[in-house]
């Protein structure tokens, strides 16, 4: 695992664009794993600016996100398809058929968490993978306690990780619980690029990559094992690390 301390969350943006548009350049046809949440909302306009600059297509390329609110329908506003297709995949050459982000609505929900696992391992699993990291250490919705085993699942959130994202919902509707992609698909993949910016994240960021013993407590603390792991943060969320940063 590697840790990069970038200045501000704009130079933050900036190389997270850079290293998921050069994965691209040297494969078009690469396998992604994409996060929602404020933190990637710059990598997502610096891609889209890439594009609309004739630099970068991503019309081969596959996506999956990493989650989505149980019970919400693909339409609803707070819903990850939303924010997916205002942000990033309505912007940019992709091929729906190429795009994957789990049905909140789904009748069945534990045959829609087996229908997406299969889904990346039929696409070839996942070639570079882009996380948030939570207040909580959560990736994804893999809330502290989430095994490193897990797999794509029907998970309830923490009672935290629903208090900050209440804004997006209407008094007491915000979902209890979620459908998220598990710790060892994560793990799998063949590269992973943590983001984390603002003083907020940096006693979580501390706790994942510092502080303590690789812990299910912490679950992006799994990503220290991982051998092409890197922690981008910016100086704020990076605050906490003191002399302890390590490669
Ligand atoms: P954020 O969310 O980018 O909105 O802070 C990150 C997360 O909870 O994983």
């Amino acid at each position: 695992m590697k840790i990069r301390v970038l200045p501000d969350y704009d130079a933050l943006s900036e190389t997270a664009a850079a290293v998921v548009a050069e994965r691209l350049r040297e494969k078009p046809s690469a396998v992604l794993l994409l996060p929602t949440g404020t933190t990637p909302l710059g990598m997502y306009r610096r891609l889209v600016a890439l594009h609309r600059s004739g630099a970068l297509s991503f019309a081969r390329a596959t996506f999956f996100n990493l989650d989505e609110y149980l019970g919400l329908p693909p339409d609803h506003p707070a819903s990850y398809h939303v924010y997916m297709r205002e942000n990033f995949y309505g912007l940019i050459d992709s091929d729906p058929a190429r795009v994957h982000v789990p049905r909140g609505d789904a009748l069945d929900p534990e045959a829609e968490c087996l229908r997406y696992e299969a889904a990346i391992r039929e696409a070839g699993g996942i070639d570079l993978c882009v996380l948030g990291i939570g207040r909580n250490g959560h990736i994804g919705f893999n809330e502290p306690g989430a095994p490193f085993v897990s797999r794509t699942r029907v998970v309830r959130l923490a009672e935290s990780t629903r208090r900050v994202n209440a804004a997006d919902f209407e008094a007491d509707r915000s979902p209890e619980r979620a459908i998220t992609v598990g710790l060892a698909t994560i793990f799998e993949a063949r590269e992973v690029l943590l983001l984390a910016s603002g003083a907020n994240k940096a006693g979580a960021v501390a706790a994942a990559v510092v502080e303590g013993e690789v812990s299910e407590n912490i679950p992006a603390s799994v990503l220290r094992r991982h051998p092409k792991g890197t922690f981008l943060l910016d100086e704020d969320a990076g605050s906490d690390l003191g002399g302890g940063l390590a490669d």
